[in-house]
């Protein structure tokens, strides 16, 4: 028989441990929520040139990552890889940019990059991202900023960092690109590096290797040569995180692995988690959507890594998300129990309580050991004398207290007991 096994490195989430993996989720979302920013289900694969034009033909993730297939009609389509350029086709497309400004989105969801797979970096990757699109304020960076760091926070994480930077604008760019360009044309580097330094100079500052490091160490920093605009607007965030209580790290050779970005960027580390130690990023990309046929418009927005942010929750000790999959595990012994108990659960239900049953005739022993593994915490037995007398038997898995109870008001009864634990 054949045995089919998941594609290579992809994640996947299953009981009990996909409860962290939701409250991870759960939390970044709730964070965007609270600063007023509206959900968007968009497509997973769209025209893969959306992509290539958004994200930039010569970035690794266009280059050498993307899902891009035939679909039957002949039309070449991408797995979305990251978030930004189908949110901006959507607006562009759906007119919200005619609405009011700024427009505030939130998402989250499964991206997919032909990585090599390894611990933390997966070929499908959960992220939850925002993007706030229209409005050119250093204030509404902050406020990114400040979603995710309160997102994670309020998941008990406390070691991780955000690196700060800024990448120029539309004017300073292109000239400090020339200055950077010719610095590392004086530097004999190897011809791989050069190759690499004529596509995209900057990504040469942030290369890993000692020897290259020490060669760049004196390079220009874009930071040095912003416009008084670009500057303004940097040094406008800055003052907003601090205002906001959101510590940073000023990192002038923070490089993102995207083209769009203009001014702000930046990228939350968590520094246990190894080589894969970026738990989010994001940043202001004010071309973009022009670049994709919309009107002028700045934007600024983040992409937080789920899978990232769990390991990070992990590596810290921290028990996110209650693995409990009921409140409440129904023990019918005999089949007149069974039939009443599956009554009440459907009753108990419908009035939000969670219920499991021991299905499929079970002992008492056995049944009792599933309520355990439930994550319940009460068990609720019914046998044949109980069903006579009225009853049922209400039992605290946490501190072993039973106790009966009427089976008239037995949802009631249940309720206030669940409230109270
Ligand atoms: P990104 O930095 O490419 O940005 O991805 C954001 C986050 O997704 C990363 O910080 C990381 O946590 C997670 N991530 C990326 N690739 C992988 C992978 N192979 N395995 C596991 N996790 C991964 C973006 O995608 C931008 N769209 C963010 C953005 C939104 N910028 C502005 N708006």
């Amino acid at each position: 028989m054949t045995t089919f096994t998941a594609p290579k490195g992809i994640p996947e989430y299953f009981p009990p441990n996909s409860a962290a993996f939701l409250a991870v989720r759960d939390a970044l979302t709730d964070a965007a929520r609270r600063a007023g920013y509206g959900y968007v289900e968009l497509p997973l694969f769209e025209d893969t040139t959306l992509f290539a034009r958004g994200v930039g033909e010569s970035t690794d993730v266009v280059s050498k990552e993307m899902y891009t297939f035939a679909d039957r009609g002949g039309r070449s389509v991408t797995l979305r890889p990251e978030g930004t350029a189908g949110v901006i086709r959507s607006v562009i497309e759906n007119g919200l940019d005619r609405g009011q400004l700024p427009v505030k989105l939130y998402y989250h969801g499964a991206f997919f990059r032909y990585e090599r797979p390894q611990a933390g970096r997966y070929r499908q990757l959960q992220q939850v991202g925002v993007e706030a699109i229209g409005v050119d304020d250093p204030a509404l960076d902050a406020e990114v900023i400040a979603i995710a760091d309160e997102g994670y926070r309020r998941l008990g994480l406390t070691g991780h960092r955000v690196d700060l930077s800024s990448l120029g604008d539309d004017t300073c760019r292109p000239q400090y690109r020339e200055r950077l360009l010719a610095f590392l044309r004086s530097l004999s580097l190897d011809e791989d590096t050069r190759e690499r330094a004529e596509i995209n100079p900057m990504r040469v500052l942030d290369d890993k290797r000692p020897e290259v490091r020490e060669l760049v160490a004196d390079a220009p920093l874009m930071v040095d040569h912003l416009t008084d605009s670009a500057r303004e607007h940097y040094e406008s965030v800055k003052q907003h995180l601090r205002d906001l209580g959101v510590a940073f790290n000023e990192n002038p050779r923070l490089v993102r692995g995207l083209d769009y970005y203009t001014k702000t960027t930046f990228e939350f580390v968590h520094d246990e988690l190894g080589s894969q130690s970026g738990i989010g990023g994001g940043g202001r990309y004010d071309g973009l959507m022009a670049e994709l046929g919309g009107q002028e418009l700045s934007g600024v927005g983040f992409g937080l890594g789920v899978d990232r942010t769990l390991l990070a929750c992990r590596a810290e000790g921290l028990d996110v998300g209650s693995a409990a999959r009921c409140d409440l595990y129904g023990v019918p012994l005999g089949d007149a129990a069974k039939r009443r108990l599956v009554r009440e659960a459907g009753a108990l239900r419908a009035a939000g309580v969670r219920v499991d049953l021991a299905y499929g005739g079970k002992g008492l022993k056995g049944a009792m050991k599933a309520a355990d593994r439930s994550g319940a915490r009460f068990a609720l037995v019914l046998g044949e004398r109980d069903l006579e007398a009225g009853e049922a038997q209400l039992k605290d898995l946490s501190t072993g207290e039973q106790r009966s109870m009427p089976l008239d008001g037995l949802v009631d009864e249940v309720l206030s007991a669940v409230a109270k634990a």
